[in-house]
């Protein structure tokens, strides 16, 4: 018997099927078609001197072949080192002079490999006008079909969390740290938020939000720097700023709205930082 998850091969699943499960569980490169077992097949490097003294020479006729990796015909756009991958997005992102501008952009980068496995570029939502931007993590399943960040089931919590403290949408600008959703859902990488930074930076730039919501950890670690835990960093106002910028801009951070799906718990403190949110908001509408 089969199951439309199960890795079962041979006739119960075409190769379109394979392929979409090495992808929803987070297969994203293909590499060479046989397999190498490098256990095997090759001497792990040590430094010479310690490699003399300390271990017997592998003579080459001993050593299982290494089977060789057939050349690239040509090198993808896709396989930039992520450091020549930011610069191009810090580039790019520096000669961007609007919304629209930057929009077009993103949609036409190449450099952050997530975008292969992609479905759509999932940019933003809300209001860009509005004074508070939140920035999440990355897009999930449905937000890959859609191309709208938060329409899955952690933005419907998000959506009730925002109604409860009067906004919604309209009164909202939502963005991520990638624009991409990472195969299988899992969490973006240091690389592929570093590669996309430049130009989420860009994005707060132009937004100039009154108030930067950082939702979660992912979010939090690479706009803010700091690696503490969400419980350790929540209930205090930071000062955001970034190259693109003239002034800092405030900042709340707080738990992931998928967190507080896994762990109900939290709520209690979420709740405590949307009413952070909604004094903050109110106290600019009095100055
Ligand atoms: N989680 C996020 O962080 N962003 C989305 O857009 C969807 C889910």
């Amino acid at each position: 018997m089969t199951s439309k998850h199960s890795p079962t091969f041979g006739p119960y699943m075409d190769s379109k099927q394979l392929l979409e499960w090495y992808i929803s569980a987070g297969v994203d490169e293909a590499v060479d078609e046989v397999s190498v077992d490098y256990f095997n097949a090759v001497e792990l490097p040590a430094p010479e001197e310690k490699r003399k003294a300390d271990i017997p020479a592998v003579h080459a006729a001993e050593a299982p072949p290494v089977p060789a990796r057939p050349a690239a015909s040509s090198p993808s756009p896709l396989h930039h080192t992520p450091s020549a991958a930011t610069q191009q997005a810090r580039e790019i992102a520096q000669t961007i002079t609007s919304l629209a501008e930057l929009e077009a952009a993103v949609r036409a980068f190449d450099g952050c490999a997530i975008k292969k496995t992609a479905s759509k570029t999932v940019f933003s939502d809300g209001n860009p006008e509005a004074s508070c931007m939140i920035i999440g993590e990355a897009p999930g399943a449905q937000e890959d079909v859609q191309g709208i960040p938060f329409c899955g089931p952690s933005g419907q919590l998000l959506d009730r969390m925002l109604a409860a403290i009067g906004l919604d949408r309209t009164s909202v600008y939502i963005s991520n740290t990638v624009f991409w959703r990472p195969p299988g859902n899992r969490q973006p990488t240091p690389e592929e938020t570093a590669i996309c930074l430049p130009l989420v930076e860009k994005h707060i730039a132009l937004v100039k939000p009154k108030l930067l919501v950082l939702s979660g950890g992912v979010a939090t670690s690479t706009l803010l720097k700091k690696d503490l835990s969400i419980s350790r960093l929540r209930g205090k106002l930071y000062e955001y700023k970034n190259d693109f910028m003239d002034q800092p801009v405030p900042a709340i951070v707080t738990f992931h709205p998928s967190y507080l799906l896994r762990t109900p718990s939290q709520k209690r403190l979420a709740w405590n930082d949307l009413l952070m949110i909604k004094i903050f908001l109110q106290s600019l509408f009095r100055a």
